[in-house]
């Protein structure tokens, strides 16, 4: 049995299997290898696309998704060891995981603190507190079948190798190409999950990625480190620079993305502060006139006229549209490579 937590618990031919198989389907039709099988979804925040794209996804495959998420008359979850449950919270994961995993045959989650519908950021303790995933890996601890990352503190993967597989069907050879992840303005802090598993899976495909972010918006040591060796190993690099115009020129892919900062993790309103004169990180034309005809990408949702112009959004070099459909064939390749009939 294996979860699909982050792309860096599989080397990079197994994911350019999925990848290729992902394509295959979309290309020349696919089999219902799910027939009779449950994935039992959890989310912890809002989706759009996670939640419908993972529903298509088991359905095109002859199976069924069940969304048993708080808000959809599931019980508040307890996730913490040996504590008098007389609060809120009305089953623990202790039983729960277990019974959803004798009768599901894979669990899904979403539990990324940041992602939210409130016009303010959540409180958060601390980035050292939030990268322990606490949620996902207690479902992971109890869960007798496969676990999937629809997006916890630290990772996106499906969101990262459905953007890889966008880039592999405009570029079918993408290596040496020059990727560019931007951080963009936006006015609340949003977490960094999609933007390391953005980034990665671009260094998995042996690009020239170049990150390009305000100083003190800095991505995790760890995350960078593992990508960097990763990059190397595909063939490609890893460059961290603070000017978004020398990142632009001559680039092939422009990927935005917003993240909070680590150092104001528990301190929003310090965040917002520092936040203030970086308004003009924004994707606009003049900009783009600066890369090699380059794509433009985002994950949506997106803050038009905050993170990216209308007039970038709405033209022919953005690919974000069919960025959000790869998220249902990259899934439908995850799914059949972690619990189909010819799984693994
Ligand atoms: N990109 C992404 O994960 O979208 P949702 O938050 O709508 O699922």
């Amino acid at each position: 049995m294996k979860h699909f937590l982050d792309v860096t618990d599989y080397s990079q031919q197994e994911l350019m299997k999925i990848i290729e198989t992902a394509m295959d389907m979309k290309k020349s039709g696919w089999k219902e290898t799910l027939k009779g099988k449950i994935l039992s979804m959890f989310f912890f925040n809002p989706s759009l696309r996670t939640r419908l794209s993972f529903i298509a996804a088991m359905d095109k495959l002859g199976g069924l998704a069940v969304d048993l998420s708080s808000g959809s008359g599931g019980f508040p979850f307890e996730f913490e060891e040996n504590v008098v449950m007389d609060k809120s919270t009305i089953e623990h994961v202790k039983e729960a995981i277990p019974v959803v995993s004798r009768i599901s045959d894979a669990v899904a989650v979403r539990a990324s603190e940041l992602v939210t519908t409130a016009p303010k950021s959540v409180e958060v303790s601390s980035w050292n507190e939030a990268k322990k995933d606490t949620v996902i890996t207690s479902f992971t601890k109890y869960a007798k079948v496969p676990v999937i990352n629809m997006e916890s503190n630290v990772f996106h993967p499906c969101q990262g190798l459905g953007d890889a597989m966008t880039i592999m069907e405009k570029f079918s050879n993408p290596k040496s190409k020059k990727y560019v992840l931007t951080w963009a303005y936006h006015p609340k802090a949003l977490p960094m999950a999609t933007a390391n598993s953005q980034f990665m899976s671009a260094c998995d495909l042996g690009m020239d990625v170049t990150v390009a972010y305000p100083e003190a918006w800095d991505l995790d040591a760890g995350v960078i480190e593992k990508a960097k060796a990763r990059a190397k190993l595909a063939g490609g690099s890893l460059k961290l620079v603070h000017s978004q115009q020398n990142a632009f020129k001559d680039a092939d892919i422009i990927c935005a993305k917003s993240w909070g900062a680590i150092k104001h993790y528990g301190d929003w309103d310090k965040e917002t502060k520092a936040k203030e004169g970086l308004r003009h990180w924004i994707v606009d034309k003049e900009k783009m006139g600066l890369t090699n005809n380059a794509f433009f990408m985002h994950c949506l949702p997106v803050r038009r006229n905050v993170e990216v112009t209308d007039e970038v959004l709405d033209s022919p070099s953005s690919i974000v549209i069919d960025q959000a459909e790869n998220r249902m064939w990259i899934q439908m390749a995850i799914l059949d490579y972690l619990i189909g009939e010819n799984n693994g």
